[in-house]
């Protein structure tokens, strides 16, 4: 019998994650993709493993990957979403941050299996559609809290951010002088984690792309968290906007983001 997705991908986000936690702080080719876009051999090194690894457990399946297949995929085969270094920037920079995520989706665009592992504090998180969410495998769950007065949130600029950086900066100050306080760690996959484990108590980004987002999606939702659009629109991950909370704080935050301008462009 064929192993059960999530198994893969447990297996093969661990592989990738002990490639990169190995060439923490060794020399490394940094290509850029844009100004502040960053890619490295490792980057590359462990999307091979898994997507060769994914190739081989489920042929049938399409897999778009952030540095070797980034585009939609059609038809009637469950897809997989692969960021195989989600916080390349601080990997760069030797800061022992970032994740391995990867999601596999049904036909219809529901997430089935969601894993996200940190190899730095060899933390993986995991979902299965109904299952509930876990941590190392011990179920995690959102944080209790009811207002933005008393929540943590966390963010993260994209990549145009030099382009808009008045508008990108109009959301951090909003939600900065709303909330406790406000974070900006660099993996938008281990934000999301972070929300589900009650680390964190929300989340906004613009800009991320179905990689970066995923798994992260279904293990928030899983941990008992709610996730949408920035008007409360059911969250797809091909859309430009990612609003993740604990749902306690859901409905202030959706009343923050809209009174806040709503495009960039
Ligand atoms: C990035 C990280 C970061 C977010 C960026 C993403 P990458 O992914 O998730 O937190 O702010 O927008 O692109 O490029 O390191 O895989
Ligand atoms: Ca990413
Ligand atoms: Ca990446």
């Amino acid at each position: 019998m064929a192993d059960h997705p999530i198994d893969v991908a447990q297996a093969l986000a661990r592989e990738a994650g002990t490639l990169i936690r190995n060439a923490s702080g060794r020399h490394r080719t940094v290509e850029r993709k844009s100004a502040v876009d960053l890619v490295t051999e490792i980057d590359r090194a462990a999307e091979d493993i898994i997507v060769r690894g994914l190739h081989a457990a489920f042929p049938e399946h399409h897999i778009v990957a952030e540095e070797s297949s980034p585009r939609r995929a059609g038809g009637s085969r469950p897809c997989w979403y692969v960021d195989p270094l989600d916080g390349t920037t601080n990997f760069v920079h030797g800061l022992p941050h970032c994740a391995v995520s990867m999601a596999m989706a049904n036909p219809d665009g529901t997430i089935a299996a969601a894993v996200v592992f940190d190899p730095f504090r060899d933390e993986l998180f995991a979902a299965v559609r109904g299952r509930g969410a876990t941590l190392n495998g011990h179920p995690i769950g959102v944080s209790g809290a009811e207002t933005l007065n008393e929540s943590l949130f966390v963010t993260g600029f994209p990549y145009d951010r030099r382009q808009h950086a008045k508008f990108y900066i109009a959301y951090f100050e909003t939600f900065i002088l709303r909330c406790r306080d406000v974070r900006r760690f660099g993996s938008a996959s281990l934000d999301l984690c972070y929300v589900a484990s009650g680390r964190f108590d929300g989340f906004w980004e613009w800009r991320l792309k179905p990689w970066d987002t995923a798994a992260g999606w279904l293990i928030v939702e899983e941990a008992g968290g709610r996730v949408t659009d920035f008007d409360g629109s059911p969250y797809d991950p091909w859309l430009p906007r990612i609003l993740a909370t604990n749902g306690g704080v859901h409905t202030e935050a959706l009343a923050v983001l809209a009174a806040l301008p709503s495009s960039p462009d």
